[in-house]
């Protein structure tokens, strides 16, 4: 029966694991069952008025996955699709397997999965409620730095789909997809990483593919809600929700490698071993952008990507960084396609996010070694309270 077996399921599965402990494949011993408080047990609640996935710890995994509406969905298809994958997210969230999963042990390992939805411009469409649509709901202005390729541009519908174990990302992924299919198709998938749970101390900074310390300077959002959030109060449509900005942005680690150590801190402002800026000592000391050398030169040069991507005349114009690296087969005749799943979240992408990515196009030494391939802007609904479907109160 199958409702015993699922309530059942890691226990039982643990039991299976310890039943046919006796042989060790690997040279080690047998491990004993996770305990309740293993990595691959823990959850993130998925009600709220605001969804999960965003002011989450980041997972070690993601993969993004943008979907088009086939072109007869409507309101009322919007509205079965989104019960359905409400349905399908809560469940997974909590370790649950859903309905329709037809490989059930793997729901069984929430690993602190988060799913987040986001709308493009068609959702709203589609829908009908296209005055409900942000103004900043279309794809970015062009940057000159720009080599954006359409395989990684835009979509009708986001999955950011995470958790701290990649066979649960990849079960999540395959089953939202499917339930959806009569609805969506799928038009780009991002697989992105950060460190594995347990390899480095908790609470240390994610390191990128150019191997900096990337992610130290975001926004605390207990203190500034409002960098993402749209207001609790305010209205139904809008209440928890934020926007989504995924940009693909790859890596030349060819000619990265030719440069020293020196430059390399320079082109950001920052240490590559701890992180600091060039003018402190430890990673969450401030930047002194006013600081000078012996010459009388600013030891945060004026090209430095942390001067450019920072504006303290305009506090507002700040965001949350929550991106991933990606390492992909290599082209023939490469040795690697490593880069940036540069995704941020933010309350309003035109006053917030557009200025600064305008700041780093005009000028940021690190654009000699990094090029925008990939481009989407989402709408991301606030979440679903209990006994609403996510969308519910955009849709409704
Ligand atoms: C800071 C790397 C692209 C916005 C940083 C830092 C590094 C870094 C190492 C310093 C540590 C930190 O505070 O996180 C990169 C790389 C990029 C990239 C490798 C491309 C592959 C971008 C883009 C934007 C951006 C496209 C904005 C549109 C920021 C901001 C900060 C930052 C706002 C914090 C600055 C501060 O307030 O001190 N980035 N970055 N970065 N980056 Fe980037």
């Amino acid at each position: 029966n199958r409702r015993s077996f699922l309530t059942g399921g890691a226990a039982a599965i643990g039991g299976a694991a310890l039943a046919l402990g006796g042989r060790a494949v690997w040279d080690e011993e047998p491990v004993p069952m996770p305990a309740p408080d293993a990595v691959g047990q823990a959850t993130e609640e998925f009600r709220g008025i605001r969804q999960a996935g965003v002011s989450t710890r980041p997972q070690a995994f993601a993969s993004f996955v943008a979907l088009d509406l086939r072109s007869d969905v409507d309101h009322d298809a919007l509205v079965r699709l989104m019960r359905i994958w409400t349905d399908d997210i809560e469940r997974l969230s909590q370790g649950r397997a859903p309905l329709a999963d037809t490989e059930p042990e793997l729901g069984a390992v929430p690993a602190r999965l988060t799913v987040t939805v986001g709308y493009g411009p068609a959702v709203f469409r589609a829908a009908g409620l296209e005055r409900l649509a942000p103004a900043w709901l279309r794809p970015l202005p062009a940057f000159t730095v720009d080599r954006l390729e359409d395989r990684w541009n835009d979509g009708d519908v986001v999955l950011q789909v995470c958790a701290d174990d990649e066979t649960t990302v990849a079960h999540a992924v395959r089953l939202l997809v499917k339930d959806a299919r009569t609805f969506v198709t799928v038009r780009w998938l991002q697989r992105g990483f950060r460190s594995t749970p347990g390899s480095t101390p908790p609470g240390t900074t994610m390191r990128n593919l150019m191997g900096q310390v990337d992610g130290t300077r975001n926004p605390d959002l207990g203190v500034e809600p409002e960098l993402v959030w749209q207001p609790d109060g305010a209205s139904d449509a809008l209440a928890g929700s934020t926007s989504l900005v995924v940009r693909r942005i790859a890596m030349n680690l060819d000619t990265w490698d030719e440069l020293d150590r020196d430059g390399r801190e320079k082109a950001v402002g920052r240490r590559l071993d701890t992180g600091a800026p060039l003018t402190g000592r430890k990673e969450h000391d401030v930047p002194d952008l006013d600081a000078v050398d012996a010459n009388g030169l600013t030891v945060i040069a004026p090209f430095a990507h942390v001067r450019r991507a920072r504006d303290d005349e305009h506090p507002e114009q700040r965001f949350l960084r929550r991106g991933y690296n990606y390492d992909e087969a290599p082209a023939p005749g490469e040795l690697s396609s490593s880069g940036l799943i540069f995704a941020t979240y933010q309350a309003d992408v035109d006053t917030q996010f557009v200025p600064i990515q305008r700041r780093l196009d005009e000028l940021d030494l690190l654009n000699e070694w990094t090029t925008p391939i990939g481009s989407a802007v989402f709408f991301v609904p606030g979440g679903a309270r209990a006994g609403e479907y996510l969308g519910q109160r955009l849709l409704e």
